[in-house]
């Protein structure tokens, strides 16, 4: 007799929509969709060392950054996947300037889809973990067709929020605002199975995750608390270990998993006009709804993640999310300056 029930993602998912007595089945479709995506990406994530999909294409995404061949595979099969399902009325990537909207040809649903579909991609080329980010919102508008304004939202709105990370296996972690789970895909049967239930980071952590060859660029805040981490006294844990991959999504589930900080502050070399990296809509709200959902907190230094309204599509926020206890340290340093 097998120890443990199997638990696939459908199968959670369905448990999961049933708990909202007039769910219609449609997000259960939509979540089907994705991880079918999701698998087709890992194939090809997993295999990029042999195939010729590797290098530069040698365009810019809309945030200046160099885009890498699999952002543009995962890109277009997140859209391909996610396109005829008759689930979404709107998507937004990372990797797209516009909102996209759902072709004539296929129905129109009732939810807005964001994603960033391959995070790290940098390190793609050393085997090193990437990863996946998604959103998911309800439609706003009343209109026929969606627009921007179902895009811009508040990350408190998600309906739900997941990432895939492609490391030594391939994790799927979500939550629909009813814990956090994650799942693990079994290659050999082609399956996410759940491993991981009720994840609940500790409150405290003794891991900072930060580029610290940015350290000039930082608010003396930053600057004193990173300080701070390095300090040692046993009483409270420190000094703190740092482990910084560069990929946003293994960074995050490291830290979800061990407990700790994660933190890309804003830019301060022209103090007038300070610049953060990461991106609101498609990195910090879900990864924020998540680690909310598991009992963690994220913040930008003086005003919590979630509670930020967008005002644009590619807007950027700084980001500092991962242990209760560690996020609210930073944000006494923040305030103190
Ligand atoms: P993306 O690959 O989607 O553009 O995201 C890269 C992000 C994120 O994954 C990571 O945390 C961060 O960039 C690393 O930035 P630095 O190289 O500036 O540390
Ligand atoms: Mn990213
Ligand atoms: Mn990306």
């Amino acid at each position: 007799m097998q120890k443990h029930k199997v638990v696939t993602i459908q199968r959670h998912i369905v448990e999961q929509e049933r708990l909202f007595p007039r769910a219609t089945g449609d997000f259960t479709g939509l979540m089907w969709d994705l991880t079918l995506a999701a698998k087709t990406i890992s194939r090809e994530v997993n295999k990029a060392g042999l195939a010729d999909i590797l290098g530069i294409t040698g365009e810019q995404n809309v945030s200046g950054d160099t885009v890498k061949k699999l952002d543009v595979y995962a890109n277009e099969r997140i859209f391909k996947a996610m396109d005829h399902g008759g689930h979404l009325c709107v998507m937004a990537s990372e990797e797209n300037e516009d909102i996209i909207p759902i072709p004539d040809e296929f129905p129109k649903g009732k939810y807005v889809l964001m994603f960033d579909p391959l995070d790290g991609s940098s390190n793609i080329d050393a085997n090193v973990s990437v990863g996946t980010i998604f959103s998911i919102h309800r439609k706003k508008t009343t209109g026929k067709e969606a627009t921007i304004e179902d895009c811009l939202r508040k990350g408190t709105e998600q309906v739900a929020a997941g990432y895939i990370v492609y490391g030594s296996s391939t994790m799927m972690v979500y939550t629909t605002g009813q814990g956090v789970h994650g799942f693990t895909l079994d290659p050999s049967i082609g399956e996410f199975l759940l491993s991981h239930e009720n994840i609940k980071i500790p409150s405290k952590g003794k891991i900072y995750s930060i580029n610290e060859g940015n350290a000039n660029t930082w608010d003396e805040g930053t600057k004193k608390y990173i300080a701070y981490l390095k300090e040692s006294d046993a009483a409270t844990g420190r000094p703190y270990s740092l482990r910084y991959i560069g990929s946003l999504v293994a960074d995050f589930h490291r830290n979800l998993l061990y407990g700790g900080i994660f933190l890309y502050p804003a830019d301060y070399k022209d103090p007038k006009k300070p610049k953060a990296k990461l991106r609101l809509l498609y990195e910090a709200a879900p990864l924020a709804l998540i680690v909310e959902q598991a009992g963690g907190l994220a913040s930008t230094g003086k005003e919590r993640i979630l509670d930020i309204q967008a005002a644009e599509l590619h807007q950027k926020a700084p980001l500092i999310i991962g242990s209760k206890e560690d996020v609210l340290m930073y944000e006494k340093f923040f305030k103190q300056k």
